[in-house]
């Protein structure tokens, strides 16, 4: 099939482990025949840097007229000034997700029976763990108003019924093919959004789901659960403060948050899809960086955006053979790691060999 997929690199490792990620892509696009239009363009710190927005109208045109956009990471200390005109994270990542109609964020949060030792979590409670973060990406308080004097400041959090039938329904779709069973996750004891989000919820899982189980947990609760019992959850639905918290917990299940994939989609099958470390500037550019979440991120893209299941899967298992035969990267192991560029080699040459 034919496919146009913009590659937005970013800040940090953004560049070094996308650059394994689009390896890996050629190496799917060579086994099965495909051909994909790979368009590279400028987002985040780095787009700052050379033409004073960190989205760019040349790059939004790229990712409006692509199926799928491929993203490493945003930011750095280099423009986290609070009192930068425009900054990577607000005018770049948010205002794109907004730009792009993107409003849930599916974080697939696995473990690999080869890393839990990772973990500082004790192993026995990291058996089986399978569970999909659906967190709403395009409103709630990152994106109410906001206002800040010298004295004091405040941030919105706002949610409309639509907002939130629409996610409910991104979490229903994914749990019909799973355990049949949604936690929903909110501060509903405290917050006007989450009473909203706890009846509009109940009321659209009880209509046109029967047969879905829903269960609500509050948001403290919920972040300690995930660490005394996380086998129990499977689909976890929440917002997007909870579940920008709640998915940086889950990770430390994994033993490395270097490994997670996330998809950012809208109402059809076009989206954003970016591992959900940061940019990690600390260990950019020394060739260290784990190029899986970028990996597992362009498997998903194929999943979702292109509808190659079979490729996702090629990818996944590549990935899995490549963990098993102990090529990892520093994040991964105490004893001898290899490179970003090593990794995604061998990940590249699993998938040639399938
Ligand atoms: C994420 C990130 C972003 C978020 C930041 C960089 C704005 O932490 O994708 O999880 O909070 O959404
Ligand atoms: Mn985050």
């Amino acid at each position: 099939m034919k496919a146009n997929i913009t590659i937005m690199p970013g800040d940090g490792v953004g560049p070094e482990i996308t650059r394994e990620a689009v390896k890996v892509l050629q190496a799917i696009e060579t086994s099965f025949g495909h051909d994909f239009t790979l368009e590279e363009v400028l987002f985040g710190g780095i787009a700052i840097d050379e033409s004073g927005s960190p989205y760019p109208e040349e790059t939004q045109r790229s990712c409006k007229n692509s199926d799928a956009v491929l993203l490493g990471s945003v930011g750095g200390p280099k423009w986290s000034d609070p009192n930068m005109k425009v900054r990577p994270e607000k005018e770049g990542l948010l205002e794109m997700r907004a730009h792009l109609g993107v409003y849930a964020n599916i974080r697939p949060i696995k473990t690999y029976p080869q890393l839990i030792e990772n973990s500082p979590i004790k192993n026995r409670y990291l058996d089986n763990i399978d569970m999909v973060f659906v967190r709403e990406l395009t409103g709630g308080i990152y994106f109410g108003k906001k206002e800040k004097t010298e004295s004091s400041a405040s941030d919105i959090c706002e949610y409309s019924k639509t907002e939130i039938e629409r996610i409910t329904r991104v979490a229903a779709n994914i749990a019909q093919d799973r355990r049949k069973k949604i936690t929903s996750v909110d501060k509903a004891n405290v917050m006007a959004t989450s009473q909203l989000w706890r009846s509009t919820t109940t009321e659209l899982i009880a209509e046109e789901y029967t047969d879905l189980e829903l269960e609500h947990i509050f948001i403290d609760a919920a972040a300690m659960h995930l660490l005394s019992r996380p086998a129990d959850f499977d689909v976890i639905l929440t917002d997007n403060l909870f579940g920008d918290i709640l998915t940086d917990e889950a990770a430390i299940l994994t033993g490395s948050i270097g490994m997670l994939p996330s998809a950012c989609l809208g109402e059809n099958s076009f989206g954003v899809f970016e591992p959900i470390h940061g940019s990690a500037p600390d260990i950019a550019n020394q060739g260290i960086a784990n190029p899986c979440g970028a990996i597992l991120s362009a498997a998903m893209l194929l999943q979702y955006s292109l509808n190659l299941k079979e490729e996702a899967q090629v990818i996944e298992q590549s990935v899995s053979g490549v963990i098993e035969d102990g090529i990892l990267t520093k994040d991964l192991t105490e004893s001898s790691y290899v490179s970003t560029e090593e990794v995604g080699t061998a990940v590249m040459e699993k998938i040639l060999q399938t």
